[in-house]
């Protein structure tokens, strides 16, 4: 289901995620087989509560699958250490949050250069040079003394796209990257990840809009931490809209 074309450089075959809450045990994601090719760009939709965050976040590194294996850049990641598992995602990942995430007491340029603090195989020389270049491509190069709390959402979202590119990862990851932005910011985002795209990374990202998701060459659909195709989301959707449908009640659908 879903093969790219292209050679994987995300690989998830049987991925379960179950959270367990005192007694209780919520299967957030089923059985997800999903191969993303390298360079390529897909949206993630689906309603909330389905588990996008939750499938970014084990695509990222920053969780485990309770089954299931995982290969990332054609490597087994399975049973990795947790230092381990930062190592491979310090190097390889980028990420985009929807609440952008800076630190408001370090600067722009301290900000940007956060992910740089953890490879020592990069010199100081070269750090404020890649700050520099990472900045000046989102067109932020005029912020660097700043602070966050100086900056519009506009402007820290493109900072915070500065910061994931910096230790120039093969793949960026973004969880509704456009979700605190108005249309106009949003656009602007969207159009520095098509552009990161365009040279050749791999993106990942998660919304709600189908705007911004047809930027995207594929879309996937969530549905109660399933992956379903196009049909059937569409079928369900719209039951759930005439009031017939298998949506949990209460649940915030776009
Ligand atoms: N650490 C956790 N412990 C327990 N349950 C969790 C945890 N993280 C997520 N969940 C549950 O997993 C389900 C999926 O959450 P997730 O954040 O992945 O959804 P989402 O599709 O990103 O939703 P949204 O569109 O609202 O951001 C939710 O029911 C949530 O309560
Ligand atoms: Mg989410």
């Amino acid at each position: 289901m879903h093969a790219p074309t292209r050679s994987a450089i995300i690989e998830m075959e049987g991925i379960g995620k179950v959270f367990r809450t005192g007694a209780i045990e919520s299967h957030v994601l089923t059985d997800i087989h999903l191969a993303v090719g390298a360079g390529e760009f897909i949206a993630i939709g689906g309603p909330s509560g389905c588990g996008k965050t939750t499938l970014l976040s084990l695509m990222g590194l920053l969780d485990i699958p309770t089954r299931g294996s995982f290969r990332l850049l054609g490597e087994a990641l399975d049973g990795l250490g947790r230092a381990a598992r930062a190592r491979v995602r310090n190097r390889h990942i980028g990420f985009v949050f929807q609440a952008f995430n800076l630190i408001d007491d370090l600067s722009v340029a301290d900000n940007v250069a956060l992910p740089l603090s953890f490879r020592k195989d990069i010199a100081w020389r070269e750090r404020t040079r890649l700050v520099a270049t990472a900045l000046a491509s989102v067109g932020m190069a005029h912020r660097t003394r700043h602070f966050p709390p100086q900056l519009s959402g506009g402007q820290q979202q493109r900072v915070a796209v500065a910061r994931a590119l910096v230790g120039n990862p093969p793949i960026l990851l973004a969880d509704e990257p456009t979700g605190n932005l108005d249309l106009r910011n949003g656009e602007i985002v969207m159009g520095l990840l098509a552009e990161q795209h365009a040279a050749g990374r791999t993106v990942c990202m998660v919304t709600h809009d189908d705007r911004f998701a047809s930027m995207a060459e594929r879309t996937i659909r969530l549905l109660d931490g399933r992956i379903v195709d196009e049909c059937t989301f569409r079928q369900m959707r719209d039951e759930s809209e005439s009031g017939l449908g298998t949506f949990r009640a209460g649940e915030v659908l776009w």
